[in-house]
């Protein structure tokens, strides 16, 4: 059966997800933001994680070599962050929307939960890169509800 991408990609958006915004700082020290669905967990011992990036993103050859980088889980008022670093050429991070973590990647205020990831390995995965990240820390916000994603809208859990 041929499948028709515009077909398939309806039908993965049948599965809800969160919403992330994948964080660096590139070599020319500029921190970074990538809002992504794609994330997922894969190893609880050794701490693994999973996220994959499009082989075409403009931004590629940072997030797909970046050592040290952050997945930040959004909540329902990050709204306006995910459109904003879901656009093209426009992946600068303001700086009133993260702080620094303890192992230099930049953490998204008031996210869900940030995960601090050493890339652990990358894994060719057709039009994206597959990337795994070994979790060096986390930090949890208390309270919040979080940002869904469901058939190409966001939702919330109400
Ligand atoms: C809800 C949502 C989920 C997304 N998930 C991913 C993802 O998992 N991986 C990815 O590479 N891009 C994802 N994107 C697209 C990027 O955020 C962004 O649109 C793209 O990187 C822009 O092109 P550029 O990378 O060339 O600047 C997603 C966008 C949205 C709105």
């Amino acid at each position: 059966m041929d499948i028709d991408s515009r077909a398939l990609r309806n039908a993965l958006g049948r599965f809800a997800t969160g919403v992330c915004v994948i964080s660096t700082v590139s070599e020319k020290g500029e921190p970074l933001g990538l809002t992504a669905n794609s994330f997922a967990s894969v190893s609880l011992d050794p701490p693994l994680v999973l996220w994959s990036l499009q082989n075409n993103s403009d931004v590629y050859d940072i997030f797909s070599s970046a050592r040290y980088y952050a997945i930040n889980v959004l909540a329902t008022d990050h709204l306006e962050h995910s459109n904003r670093y879901a656009k093209k050429g426009d992946h600068l991070l303001d700086p009133g929307h993260f702080r620094s973590g303890k192992f230099g990647a930049p953490l998204v205020e008031d996210a869900l939960v940030s995960f601090e990831c050493e890339l652990h390995a990358t894994h060719e995965g057709g039009d994206h890169l597959i990337i795994v990240g070994r979790v060096t820390d986390m930090q949890a916000r208390e309270d919040g509800e979080p940002l869904l994603f469901y058939s190409g809208s966001y939702r919330n859990l109400a």
